[in-house]
């Protein structure tokens, strides 16, 4: 059984950037790696309708917590996008972003954790990513300081939010495609 990643200071990063977002009715959302469905939480809360949200994750806890939540939401277990078709508005990413620490056990590893230098995850994300954008739909991804080589493609970013936090940085960007 894998663990919930609890809500920490990278979730409530990209809850607040969230919380900010103009326009949000009728527009069709990704949420990867829900987990405990807090950025759903905020979203739901800044009058985006239930029914219009996807969420993902790779951790069958999460997904069974996730179905009982948001019953009127989609709910996919997948590996990124392996399960998913079509497009949507904006996808949002909390990643597993810090690099493996071969001490830290198999369940929290899969919700921090995101490769040997902690881009993997997030690099393969963006790639895939651009396919399931509509024409000016845009993502919002949170990184940290301590993620090395992160390959942005050729997505337009913008800073949302930063905080530090004392060993980190954060940061919430926005990208979009050209
Ligand atoms: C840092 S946690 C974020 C959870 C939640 N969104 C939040 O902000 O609190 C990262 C999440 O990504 C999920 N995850 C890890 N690898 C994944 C993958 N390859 N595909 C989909 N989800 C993945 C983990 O199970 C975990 O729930």
């Amino acid at each position: 059984m894998s663990l919930i990643y609890q809500p920490a200071e990278d979730s409530f990063l990209i809850c607040d950037a969230v919380a900010k977002l103009k326009n949000l009715n009728n527009k069709k959302i990704l949420e990867m790696g829900s987990g405990s469905g807090v950025i759903a939480e905020a979203l739901i809360n800044n009058h985006v309708d239930e029914k219009n949200l996807t969420l993902v994750d790779i951790n069958l806890e999460a997904i069974k917590n996730l179905k009982q939540k948001f019953p009127k939401s989609k709910v996919v277990r997948s590996d990124l996008f392996k399960k998913i078709h079509g497009k949507f508005d904006l996808i949002i990413f909390n990643p597993p972003y810090l690099p493996t620490d071969k001490k830290e056990d198999k369940e929290s590893k899969l919700a921090t954790a995101g490769g040997k230098i902690g881009s993997e995850i997030i690099n393969r994300f963006l790639k895939q990513a651009n396919t399931y954008l509509e024409k000016n739909g845009k993502i919002i991804l949170l990184t940290s300081s301590l993620t090395k080589r992160i390959d942005w493609q050729d997505y337009e970013k913008k800073i949302l939010e930063e905080k530090k936090i004392f060993f980190e940085e954060l940061v919430v960007w926005e990208l979009t495609k050209y």
